[in-house]
């Protein structure tokens, strides 16, 4: 069996989640859904980024020790993918033994490569982002030409990765694998990086002690992102050999602000540990909230928690999704989410939904007729099915939802036309059946597509279907053929999947 490896960034246990960590949370679990649908060995990590600077702060401030605060914190994140129907394999905190076993068994083959060397460091460093930048890098203020906050001035002795012996096979990997880095915009970004020259870089710090310490000098504690980028090895078990069974990762999904540390420090890393590099980093872009760039100060950030209240969480998923072409920016408003919710689910989805169902119980007793030629739709479902799934192995999931929804369009526009509620009051019984059995044999083909996407409201659909098992555990591979509705399958009375929202 073919095997999937998918990995959302680890979260920082310093900030409670937002919809920027949403968003990649539920790509990825749209990505994994749909690859199990596809019968593949999947395994979906994601977790929570827990040493560094910045948690040690954080925790300075509340009062509480880093793990303290850690251990508090990694509860909202872990409640919020619950209550996202996030189906990740496992969590990894970046605290838990087993992670630290991975750092340094990873470290030591680094080691002994000859890739690590005591060296000094001086340079200007944001501490909110844990980077350290170069006078030319700072913006006016010697302010982070990150986030904009003001660098201090730091030197400390350190020990050193030869991330300059990387450029070349760096350079050589980009170029054989131009879809190493996704979307080209991105994969330029990071050549055009590497072409201008790699620096060694500080991978221990001595300014504080909120990390694992180095095995051959413990004064020094590792890198927060040295010691971050392992947990996608640490998930799926190195440095046991079973890693094996996932390594190399598929996808590693992240936000465009995080790129260099996956696209570069990681596989030059990798080289060095002498470890297969994962197949693809795919960076989306950033959210921002009504036009406005979303801020602590600004009092404008999403609360993920709030918007799976106030629309549903199938809805929220949605949207997010259809919203934006994967890779691009977006803007998140109320108005359009109400839109789409209005228009897309409650309109075309829910209710073809709910006017096949009914009209299976009013005119055929609620039994499932036995299957009859097509009349078009046939050929539609299994052709929307192959193109949706040529969107979705490109990690295209708006084009994904788009050829779902042409589908649905097509099924709407085949009630309209062959009229089931005149072929009732005519009495024209063969016709009938015909239409409503390509009606529901329609929507059996729609659970499955929308499943990955919305996987609660499918499961629901699937049930009103009348089927007794979970869709999570079909497989496209016999299920994506028509003829799949069994004749007298009783469906059940419908209910709204997906309530009209009132402005
Ligand atoms: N801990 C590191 C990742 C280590 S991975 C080995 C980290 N954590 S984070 O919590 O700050 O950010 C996680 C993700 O949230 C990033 O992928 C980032 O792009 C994403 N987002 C943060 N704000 C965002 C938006 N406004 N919009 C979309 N995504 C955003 O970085």
């Amino acid at each position: 069996m073919k095997s999937f490896y998918v990995t959302t960034p680890i979260y920082y246990v310093n900030d409670v989640p937002h919809i920027g960590h949403a968003y990649t949370t539920i790509a990825a679990d749209v990505i994994a859904r749909y690859k199990r649908l596809a019968g593949y060995d999947t395994f979906f990590l994601t977790g929570t980024d827990e040493h560094g600077q910045k948690v040690e702060k954080a925790a300075e401030q509340s009062g509480e020790t880093p793990k303290g605060l850690a251990d508090r914190v990694v509860e909202r994140f872990k409640d919020l993918w619950r209550l996202l129907d996030i189906s990740n394999d496992d969590f990894i905190r970046t605290t838990e033994q087993r992670h630290e076993r991975a750092v340094l068994a990873f470290y030591e083959r680094v080691w002994q490569r000859g890739d690590i060397y005591l060296g000094e460091y001086e340079d200007w460093y944001c501490i909110p982002c844990e980077s350290f930048w170069t006078e030319t890098q700072l913006l006016e203020g010697r302010r982070c030409p990150e986030c904009g906050r003001p660098t201090e001035r730091l030197k400390e002795k350190s020990y050193f990765f030869r991330l300059s012996r990387y450029q070349e096979p760096l350079l050589r990997h980009l170029e054989e694998n131009p879809d190493f880095v996704r979307p080209p915009v991105r994969y330029n970004e990071v050549l055009s990086f590497v072409r201008g020259g790699l620096r060694d870089l500080s991978i221990s710090r001595t300014s504080f002690r909120w990390g694992i310490p180095l095995p051959n000098d413990p004064e020094h504690v590792l890198y927060v992102w040295f010691d971050a980028l392992i947990n996608y090895l640490t998930g799926v078990g190195f440095p046991e050999d079973r890693y094996r069974r996932y390594w190399p990762a598929d996808c590693h999904i992240i936000g465009k602000d995080i790129l260099r540390f996956h696209a570069v420090y990681w596989p030059a890393f990798l080289m060095s540990a002498g470890l297969p590099l994962p197949k693809q980093v795919f960076a989306h872009g950033w959210w921002t909230v009504e036009g406005q760039k979303m801020s602590k100060s600004a009092g404008n950030v999403v609360d993920p928690y709030e918007m799976a209240k106030e629309y549903g969480v199938d809805q929220f998923r949605y949207f997010l999704l259809r919203e934006v072409p994967f890779g691009m920016d977006g803007d998140f408003s109320k108005a359009t989410i109400v839109h789409r919710i209005n228009g897309e689910l409650a309109n075309d989805f829910g209710n073809l939904v709910s006017r096949v169902l009914t009209m299976v119980r009013r005119y055929l007793k609620g039994r499932v007729p036995a299957p009859t030629s097509a009349g078009g739709l046939h050929k539609r479902a299994e052709e929307a099915l192959q193109e949706y799934g040529r969107q979705m192995e490109d990690m295209a999931f708006q084009r994904a939802l788009a050829a779902l929804w042409e589908f649905i369009g097509a099924v709407n526009k085949y009630l309209d036309d062959t009229a089931p509620w005149s072929l009732a009051k005519e009495n024209k019984e063969r016709e009938l059946k015909e239409s409503l059995y390509n009606s529901l044999e329609s929507l059996r083909f729609i659970a499955i597509m929308a499943f990955p996407f919305m996987p609660s409201s499918s499961e629901c659909l699937w049930r009103m279907l009348g089927f007794k098992g979970a869709l999570s555990d079909v497989r496209i591979e016999e299920a994506g053929r028509w003829g799949g509705m069994p004749e007298g399958q009783e469906v059940e009375q419908p209910v709204p999947l997906f309530p009209r929202i009132e402005a």
